[in-house]
């Protein structure tokens, strides 16, 4: 028998009973005639030990050869500790060994496995098995199982059906780069591995399976951010004759029973929904973070007519008010000024406005505005005395884009966006379609079996990048969790679809005509969404990368530096494959 209990739960009500224990040693601290061992195993740490002439000879000889992560086995008796340590479960006790095994020795870990390590990421990446053993780790692993056991048990309580899809398939709508497989049995062909499980749950719809998720890896070959792993994993959901508005309703609920039961958080409202063009246009994104206000305010009107050539050659002007800010040194404001033009921000350069304690304005483009004029942009801005205006000039989209940038910056430096506090909204009314430059047409902002505003259908030839589409996103302090929408279910309709995107009749029956085909035998009215799961244990653990919240997550650059993978493949495997490295 390898341990009576585990390392976490020895307490004072054990003392007087010989126990086993199996582990790690993560510490030892030899005093010459008593020695201190810390036992580590998943449930916790327990000391252990050893003195010189009363433990037996050869276990206190042994004892001596042992190194941090040898795994052992030890027996002994639980005996109250002299100096308690109120911060452990097991701080009241300590194992007086009697017997000692070594189950296996351990080289020197290349980090230590502490809550604070000393390794790099690349080294943690590489030695991901020996991270993992961390307690830090440990508990994002820990809490990742736990929201996905509510997630199911919620699910399939509001009779949610978990059934698995397929991953060896056919390339699947959702925009990004698709990873294939070549098929050894059909020479010459590949799958692609599901970006989501999008066409398999419409069609489980169609097979009357009317509330179906899927906890379930997807794949993209798409760069990588904080945000974003090559494969990830979504909580998948469809559900048949529902309206957006069951859709909401439940996964609002979902959102709400998790963050009861994870972190005991009660919503006793209604999660605020806002159109994509509200979004757009307070703050500058279409997942606005709403923990704090700062929103955009326009100032075309206001600024236009005078020789800032800037502001009038602009499409657009627009600022925020950061509160109190008006102190800013020169050197703070040039900081602000190099952030708005780092090449991932894009600004050209950034128009402040000082309104000082004393009532008085000092701008950087004082030469052009005078104080009537400033004073003017406050009132609209809702400025007081004290505040600082930030303000940006240029192509809507890009400073739209730009102007969000440095309001989350602004947020940040003003201690705004505190990770322990949350503010789920529902971002509505997406565009149907998304006008692509360099391909010069227009894509499915969400896929192509998203359905179209009735009332906005008679744009489609017209004006189609005004159509508005039963397309949500749930968004959790500016991060985009999950997004869905209603499916086109009419045959027609969806051929108007792909024509609005320039596919031929031949490309969509050979892309999804198998689709096509299924609406043909009563497909019901339906809709679903996917929440990005990685994206919301990454959001209840208070960390913005999700890789942290992945056992095994690739770098960025796509590679697992464990496994070290991608990596070349054999010839003969190459030719079993028919295929030729180019
Ligand atoms: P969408 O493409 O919006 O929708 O994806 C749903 C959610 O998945 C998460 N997500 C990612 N997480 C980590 N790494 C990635 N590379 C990544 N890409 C997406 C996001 C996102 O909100 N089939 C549709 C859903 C539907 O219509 O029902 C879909 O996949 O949190």
């Amino acid at each position: 028998m390898y341990r009576t209990h585990n390392c976490g739960e020895l307490t004072a009500q054990n003392i007087g009973q010989e126990v086993t224990l199996s582990g790690w040693v993560q510490k030892i601290r030899n005093k010459g005639k008593m020695i201190w061992l810390d036992l580590r195993d998943r449930y916790g740490i327990t000391q252990i030990i050893f003195e010189e002439n009363i433990t037996d000879t050869k276990v206190f000889e042994d004892a001596q050869k042992l190194g941090r992560e040898f795994v052992i086995k030890i027996t002994g008796e639980v005996i109250e500790r002299i100096a308690k340590n109120p911060k452990i479960t097991t701080g009241d006790i300590e194992i007086k060994i009697s017997n000692l095994e070594v189950l296996n020795a351990s080289s020197t870990p290349p980090f230590t496995i502490e809550d604070e390590s000393d390794g790099g990421d690349e080294i943690r990446m590489k030695y991901r098995y020996l991270d993992l053993r961390r307690n830090p780790m440990q508990q994002k692993m820990i809490l990742r199982h736990e929201i996905a056991q509510e997630v199911r048990r919620y699910l399939s309580d509001q009779k949610f059906l978990e059934i698995e899809t397929p991953y060896l398939i056919k390339s699947t709508p959702e925009g990004a780069r698709d990873f294939v497989v070549p098929s050894r049995m059909n020479k010459g062909q590949f799958y692609a591995l599901p970006q989501s499980p999008q066409t398999f749950k419409q069609l489980l719809m169609i097979s009357g399976y009317d509330r179906y998720f899927q906890v379930v890896k997807c794949f993209r070959d798409e760069d990588l951010r904080a945000d974003r792993q090559p494969e990830f994993t979504q909580i998948d959901c469809e559900m048949a004759f529902v309206e957006q508005d069951d859709i909401l309703k439940n996964f609002e609920g979902m959102a709400k029973h998790l963050f009861k039961k994870v972190k005991n958080i009660d919503f006793d409202y209604n999660f605020p929904r806002m159109p994509y063009s509200e979004a757009m246009r307070l703050y500058g994104s279409d997942k606005p973070d709403i923990r704090f206000g700062m929103t955009f305010v326009e100032l075309k009107k206001e600024t236009d007519k005078k020789e800032f050539v800037v502001f009038n050659s602009a499409e657009y002007v627009a600022g925020i008010c950061a509160t109190g800010l008006a102190s800013y040194s020169r050197k703070e404001l040039d900081k602000l000024v190099k952030f708005v033009q780092k090449p991932q921000v894009g600004a050209k350069g950034l128009v402040y406005v000082k309104y000082n304690e004393d009532g008085s304005f000092k701008s950087s483009v004082d030469k052009f505005y005078d104080e009537t004029d400033l004073k003017s942009w406050a009132e609209k801005m809702d400025a007081k005395p004290g505040d600082l205006l930030l303000i940006l000039a240029g192509d809507t989209a890009a400073t739209q884009s730009a102007l969000n940038d440095l309001r989350l910056e602004m947020g940040d430096r003003l201690g705004l966006r505190d990770p322990n506090q949350f503010s789920p909204m529902w971002v509505v009314d997406f565009p149907l379609l998304e006008w692509d430059e360099e391909g010069k047409r227009f894509h499915a902002m969400h896929h192509p079996f998203t359905s179209p505003k009735k009332e906005d259908m008679v744009m489609i030839h017209n004006e189609p990048g005004k159509v508005r589409a039963n397309a949500y996103d749930l968004v959790i302090n500016g991060v985009e969790i999950g997004g869905g929408s209603i499916r086109i279910h009419d045959r027609d309709l969806q051929k108007t679809m792909f024509k609005a995107l320039g596919f031929t009749d031949e490309e969509a029956q050979e892309q999804f005509g198998f689709l096509m085909d299924a609406f043909k035998y009563g497909a019901p009215p339906h809709g679903g969404i996917a929440l990005g799961f990685d994206r919301l244990v990454a959001m209840f653990a208070g960390i913005e990368s999700i890789r942290d919240v992945i056992a095994f997550p690739k770098n960025n650059s796509g590679r697992d530096m464990m496994i070290d993978s991608p990596s070349t493949i054999d010839l003969t495997q190459l030719d079993e494959l028919n295929l030729r490295m180019k």
